[in-house]
């Protein structure tokens, strides 16, 4: 697009929700559809990353959640992961730097234990510099997975119980809610997976509990902020009734 075809973005699509979650979903088709190798589509859907989160600042969401790096991605070659951790490197260096400008506060979910140290350690430094600020933050859920979220959650509070420091029948949901990732922050209330995918694989289990859903053919690195002011204009025609009538 030259920049005589640039025009202003649309107004976003009131009232903004709250909590927005994004599977980043699509990069491996959208480099093959080109001709490029899958990490090609990595890089664009870092990028795109980059742009959406500015786009869900901008128009007032106080959170964006998304799903970068899966607990069953470590499947793929060693080659894409790697070009994967590479990428999320890049994007935390930058973000570091910026971020007194940017104003994107970052939060991690995920065990991130299992990435490389120089990543764990980079991601402990963005969080940091994040608790500045006040204001929109972007989750990135890193070796995440939902099932292991719980897993952990439960194990924690069976060793609060071993060691006497609680009862069973104590445990209420939001006590729950407050031992996974997410803890103070609210459930999302729209999500979207792109790529033409109709499944969660594994993403936020627990809290999707009544989180609206928006499905788009559309790859991930493709995906502009048009496309997401739909998928909001969708979500606000929608009736949530929460189990009500
Ligand atoms: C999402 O894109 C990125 C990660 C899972 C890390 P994919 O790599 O899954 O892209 P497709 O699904 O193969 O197109
Ligand atoms: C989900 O996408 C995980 C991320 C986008 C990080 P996948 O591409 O891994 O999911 P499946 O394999 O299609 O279910
Ligand atoms: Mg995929």
């Amino acid at each position: 697009m030259g920049i005589f075809n640039r025009k202003k973005a649309a107004p976003a699509a009131r009232p903004v929700p709250r909590h927005v979650a994004i599977v980043l979903d699509g990069n491996g088709r959208w480099a093959q559809k080109r001709g490029l190798p899958r990490t090609a589509g990595h890089a664009a859907g870092s990028e795109n990353f980059r742009r959406i989160a500015t786009y869900c600042r901008d128009i007032g969401m106080d959170y964006l959640t998304v799903y970068a790096f899966s607990t069953e991605n470590w499947k793929r070659s060693a080659e894409e992961v790697s070009a994967i951790m590479g990428l999320l490197k890049k994007y935390l260096l930058e973000a570091l730097e910026k971020m007194e400008r940017d104003h994107i506060r970052l939060q991690f979910f995920g065990d991130l234990h299992r990435l490389p140290q120089e990543l764990q350690d980079l991601a402990a430094r963005t969080w940091e510099t994040s608790q500045r600020y006040t204001g929109f933050q972007a989750n990135i859920c890193l070796n995440y997975g939902g099932r292991d979220e719980i897993v952990r959650a439960a194990r924690a509070f069976a060793a609060r119980c071993a060691a006497g420091e609680a009862r069973p029948e104590e445990l209420t949901e939001a006590g729950f809610s407050d031992l996974l990732y997410s803890r103070g922050i609210p459930d999302p209330d729209l999500i979207i997976r792109p790529s033409g995918e109709l499944r969660l694989s594994n993403f936020l289990l627990w809290q999707a509990a009544y989180s609206e859903f928006y499905f788009t053919d559309v790859l991930w690195p493709d995906f502009t902020p048009r496309d997401l002011e739909r998928a909001i204009a969708d979500f606000n025609g929608r009736s949530r009734r929460f189990g009500g009538v």
